[in-house]
């Protein structure tokens, strides 16, 4: 299983101690990955406070090429040398207000795992195509776009947008359903061991439920990740998961 903290444009250094100061006495499970993505200016910092590395570290986003003229942009091999493993791309809020498209993704995809980071690609279908009966053609031509073929280790995050930040949440079914489709879209790109994410309003009181749902490897967490306490009982209900299962 695996928990990712994706903080978007929130906490200040103060608080990114705070947080990993309450974190200090956690015991973090061998089966459950825990992973933060803080803002860029604070990658390096928060990778000194977390020298025993229990928790990974990612990045929120990257740029394709490995440097040049790209003013306000970053490198996956930037990224790599301050300590992040995993790269969170093509996330809605990316999509919908810097017009990353598919293409885009798919080449920083390829450069990120160049570079040595583990992309997590985001897909998910808005309100009208949910309603309008497309989700799964929506999703399978998003797939079909944005992943890169031939590689070994990938992460997919299904984040519907009508769930990110609303308290909305899809029913069992509608998860389940999209993310074998979303596995069996994996194996048709030739990607050898693909973990499916979900994302959208993941809380406290939904995380069991979610995360006992068929092909539901994680979960990538927004608003609930940016509280110690509520960041905890998700990732404890992953454990829990875990000890089902075995
Ligand atoms: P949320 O955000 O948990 O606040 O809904 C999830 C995300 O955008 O990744």
């Amino acid at each position: 299983m695996f928990i990712a903290a994706n903080w978007k444009m929130n906490l200040n250094k103060k608080k990114i101690q705070e947080f990993i100061t309450d974190l200090e006495n956690f015991e973090f499970d061998d089966g459950v990955k825990a992973c933060i993505f803080p803002s860029f200016i604070f990658i390096d910092y928060l990778y000194s406070l977390i020298s025993d590395k229990s928790i990974s570290l990612g990045s929120q986003n990257c740029h394709f090429e490995k440097n040049g003229a790209f003013t306000g942009d970053i490198s996956p091999y930037s990224l790599k040398e301050c300590g992040c493993e995993y790269v969170i791309l093509g996330h809605s809020e990316r999509r919908a207000q810097y017009n990353e498209d598919n293409n885009f993704i798919k080449k920083c995809a390829y450069s990120a795992i160049d570079a040595g980071l583990k992309p997590i690609i985001c897909v998910g279908e808005s309100i009208e195509i949910r309603n309008s009966g497309n989700a799964i053609n929506f999703i399978k031509s998003q797939l079909d776009e944005c992943l890169p073929e031939n590689c070994k280790d990938i992460y997919i995050a299904y984040e519907p947008m009508w769930s990110i930040g609303t308290g909305i949440i899809p029913s069992i079914n509608q998860i389940e359903e999209i993310h074998s489709i979303i596995k069996i879209q994996a194996i048709k790109k030739n990607i050898g061991t693909t973990k499916v994410l979900y994302g959208g309003s993941v809380k406290p009181d939904n995380a069991e439920k979610i995360m006992s749902i068929d092909n539901v490897d994680g979960t990538l967490i927004g608003g609930a990740s940016l509280n110690v306490k509520d960041f905890l009982a998700i990732y404890c209900s992953a454990v829990k998961q875990i000890k089902v299962i075995s």
